[in-house]
């Protein structure tokens, strides 16, 4: 029997080698003056901001730049992008960048399309509904990872409360997502192994959740495949074509994936580790995936028994503990591209611990309800403990 579902994926994707000089024919649609965003200035001194500013151009749209935003962005810097957006006239926001910046781009056109600030989009009891009121975005990514390009997600940090909430509804997907491989050619090896890793964590999680649909689960099928052929390639040499190509396309599927079947408890205490400690995304999840895979396994292995034989890109398995070996599998990816540490080594101490549970089940509640093994308190600080 096919599970009934639903599914809703309204972003035009654009896939391929040079994809960013389509960029301005597609967002002419949405609007005349952008808000290019990105994080820290990298892209304007590698001549990228300059090469999108004038591609734009030749589809008579307008830019102003705006760099102010942390890899992890805060609530503050997107109602100041928000504010410069105002102030200039923009009527649209581009996201150049990984995650960080086409979540920032989402936030600043809700926080603008509103007139609101952006937090109160995210947390509290008079939290605001994020309506048709947002403004267009348009995601290029530039990385493998994150998968934000096709997902209605936005990752907001506080650095006052330690809570890093993901929001979205219907209206904060992008208009066009511009996937182009040659964007990730110069990766750092570190960054394409953390980005990477993501990616294979939404795969395995959006095919774990409760959320799951059948379209998805082909997708992150896909992806897990994808990933095991190609990301140590990736890391190992990021001038690999092949590789980044297949890495681009695993991370777009895998984003699909979560914009449907969401995430579950490692992308929750993921949000929260990073809230409380200020940690880097991939890496937190590669600390936690072994446990977290571990911990829910149990509770529906006929998916999880497929994620070990996925990697490996083959159709039959014939491992004696079908689970132990897909786990296996898992912590060969992380041992191979270098995301073997504890979270201890991230900065994370003992002392947190109780407040980064607090937080998944504050503000990160729907990973755990949708999680298969629906952890407590309790499972999550003892997850958190067998991660250091
Ligand atoms: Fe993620």
């Amino acid at each position: 029997m096919i599970k009934d579902f639903f599914y809703y994926e309204p972003v035009k994707l654009l896939f391929g080698e040079g994809a960013l000089n389509q960029t301005g024919e597609y967002a002419s649609a949405y609007g005349k003056k952008a808000l290019i965003i990105t994080t820290g200035t990298f892209f304007k001194e590698s001549g990228l901001v300059d090469r999108l500013q004038r591609i734009l151009k030749k589809s008579k749209i307008d830019s102003v730049y705006f760099s102010a935003v942390d890899p992890n962005p805060l609530h503050t810097q997107i109602d100041a992008g928000a504010a410069v957006a105002k102030s200039e006239g923009c009527d649209m926001f581009i996201g150049l960048g990984g995650g960080s910046a086409i979540d920032a781009a989402k936030g600043m056109a809700v926080a603008f399309g509103h007139d609101r600030p952006i937090w109160d989009f995210c947390i509290g009891e008079d939290v605001q509904v994020i309506s048709a009121k947002t403004m267009p975005i348009i995601a290029i990514t530039t990385t493998s990872g994150t998968g934000s390009e096709a997902t209605q997600w936005s990752v907001i940090t506080n650095p006052s409360s330690e809570e890093k909430p993901g929001i979205g509804s219907d209206n904060t997907f992008a208009k066009v997502a511009i996937v182009d491989p040659e964007l990730m050619a110069s990766m750092p090896p570190k960054i394409t192994a953390s980005t990477g890793f993501d990616t294979l964590a939404h795969a395995i999680e959006a095919y774990t959740s409760t959320a799951s649909t059948p379209i998805t689960d082909m997708m992150c099928e896909k992806a897990i495949r994808l990933v095991g052929l190609y990301l140590r390639r990736a890391v190992k040499d990021g001038s690999d074509r092949e590789a980044r190509n297949g890495m681009a396309f695993a991370n777009t599927l895998a984003g699909i994936g979560i914009a449907n079947g969401v995430v579950t408890v490692c992308h929750g205490l993921a949000h929260s580790v990073g809230g409380v400690c200020g940690t880097t995304h991939g890496e937190t999840l590669a600390c936690m995936t072994p446990q977290t895979f571990r911990f829910s396994m149990r509770a529906n292995p006929e998916k999880y028994k497929n994620i070990g034989m996925w990697l490996r890109n083959e159709y039959f398995n014939e491992g004696q503990d079908l689970l132990e070996d897909s786990l296996e599998e898992v912590e060969a990816v992380i041992n191979d591209v270098g995301l073997n540490v504890g979270l201890r080594a991230l900065g994370v101490d003992d002392k947190h611990l109780d407040k980064i549970a607090n937080g998944v089940i504050g503000y990160m509640g729907g990973s755990i309800e949708i999680d298969p093994m629906n952890p407590t308190k309790e499972d999550l600080i003892q997850i958190l403990k067998e991660s250091m």
